[in-house]
């Protein structure tokens, strides 16, 4: 049976291209199933695209006929992929906001699968701030792009804005539906800080959200891979479909990661405690008009230290830095003396706000070279680190 793709054609001026990419995903062995929106049918006519399709075009959210046939729930989940084109703004902002007030915005808000845009607009319309944080909330969603190109418009100004050209978006779509090789690869994300108990109310803890280490496991878990995420004490929901181990000290840490061991490789995001309380309480201490208690503090067994250098070491092993100050040099002499192959650095000053922001500035450090990510987001940067961790890996 032929893999479905939805394709969404939304009323902008090219929609008419979107008659090409149905072609070019034919020419794949796709079956194309088509959603027009209202103000699409003013560019391009539903006939056109039944005839180029050969196959019905769902247009209204209310025909009855067709709820009896094929609600819009199943519609929403029977394609493997849900492509727009072109994504206006409008359709953008409403995507980004859950708003579902017609087939195609539904159609989005009900889907488990992957959706790609092509967005398409004036240039002011993408480069507006309104559309700007539109486009960063979809992305975090985990919504992927295609374009927009620059060029010349329908409106006679120039810039970024134009559709991606059909060929462009068969190409995104071919690469979507590429098996990834971390496909089945047991992974290991450790993520959140972890907590040493003073006593049974107070303990030594950071400020480590578990945003990035959840942001990594769930962009491994679009490739396929088998993630075992083992986390301190988090706020953020857990990444679903992964093995979820939940600890709150770093020997717990470090007992999980290698009791669930081995890994074919090994992502190490935890900000982990440095030190326990060796003499740790079992009741609550209480405030004394004499001296304040004395905590002492031993040291705790390094997990991404061991694991590199452990017998059966994962073939790629990531390690994270953050330092107050001469970031990558420090990171550098992390790389080495923990043995890990690639360690992704952030600084932590005064002014940053890493731990808990949504946002995030890495450099990548590996024996080869030092690679400078800019500013992004978490959610972006686990994309990103997936993808490195894809190519440079078997
Ligand atoms: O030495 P430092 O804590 O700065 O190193 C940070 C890196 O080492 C992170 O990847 C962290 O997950 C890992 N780490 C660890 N076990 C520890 C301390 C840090 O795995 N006990």
């Amino acid at each position: 049976m032929k893999k479905k793709i939805t394709i969404i054609i939304g009323g902008g001026i090219a929609a008419y291209k979107s008659l090409e990419l149905i072609r070019h995903l034919q020419s794949e062995n796709f079956e194309v199933i088509p959603v027009l929106t209202k103000s699409a049918s003013n560019f391009i006519t539903s006939l056109s695209i039944s005839a180029i399709s050969k196959n019905k075009v769902y247009t209204d959210l209310f025909d009855l006929n067709d709820e009896s046939e094929m609600g819009h729930i199943q519609l929403s989940r029977i394609s493997e992929l849900i492509i727009v084109a072109p994504a206006t703004a409008n359709l953008i902002a409403k995507f980004a906001n859950g708003i579902a007030d017609d087939l195609a915005t539904t159609l989005i808000l009900a889907t488990d699968k992957k959706v790609l845009l092509a967005p398409s607009m004036n240039v002011r319309m993408w480069n507006h701030f309104a559309t700007k944080e539109n486009i960063k909330k979809l992305k975090n969603y985990g919504f992927q792009f295609v374009g927009p190109n620059s060029g010349e418009m329908a409106c006679g100004e120039f810039g970024l804005g134009r559709m991606a050209e059909p060929l462009e978006i068969k190409n995104k779509v071919m690469n979507t539906f590429k098996i990834s090789n971390l496909s089945n690869k047991k992974i290991l994300v450790t993520s959140g800080a972890t907590r040493e108990r003073i006593d049974p109310v107070r303990y030594i803890s950071n400020d480590s959200s578990g945003l990035q280490g959840t942001s990594i496991a769930n962009a491994l878990l679009r490739k396929g891979a088998k993630v075992t995420f083992i986390t301190g004490p988090s706020n953020i929901e857990k990444p679903v479909g992964a093995k979820i181990i939940n600890v709150e000290t770093a020997r717990e840490m470090y007992d999980a990661v290698f009791k669930n061991g081995p890994y074919n490789i090994a992502i190490c995001a935890a900000a982990v405690s440095d030190w326990y309380v060796e003499n740790k309480n079992s009741y609550k201490i209480k405030k004394k008009s004499s001296n304040p208690p004395q905590i002492s503090l031993r040291e705790n067994p390094d997990i991404l230290s061991e694991l590199s250098k452990s017998k059966n070491r994962p073939e790629l092993v990531v390690g994270f830095a953050a330092e107050t100050d001469e970031l990558i040099k420090n990171a550098e002499k992390k790389l080495t003396k923990k043995g890990c192959d690639i360690i992704v650095a952030n600084k932590i000053d005064k002014k940053s706000t890493v731990f808990g922001n949504a946002e995030n500035k890495v450099s990548i450090i590996s024996n080869k070279k030092t690679i400078h990510w800019p500013k992004i987001s978490k959610v972006e940067i686990g994309n990103k680190l997936s993808d490195l961790i894809e190519n440079l890996t078997n």
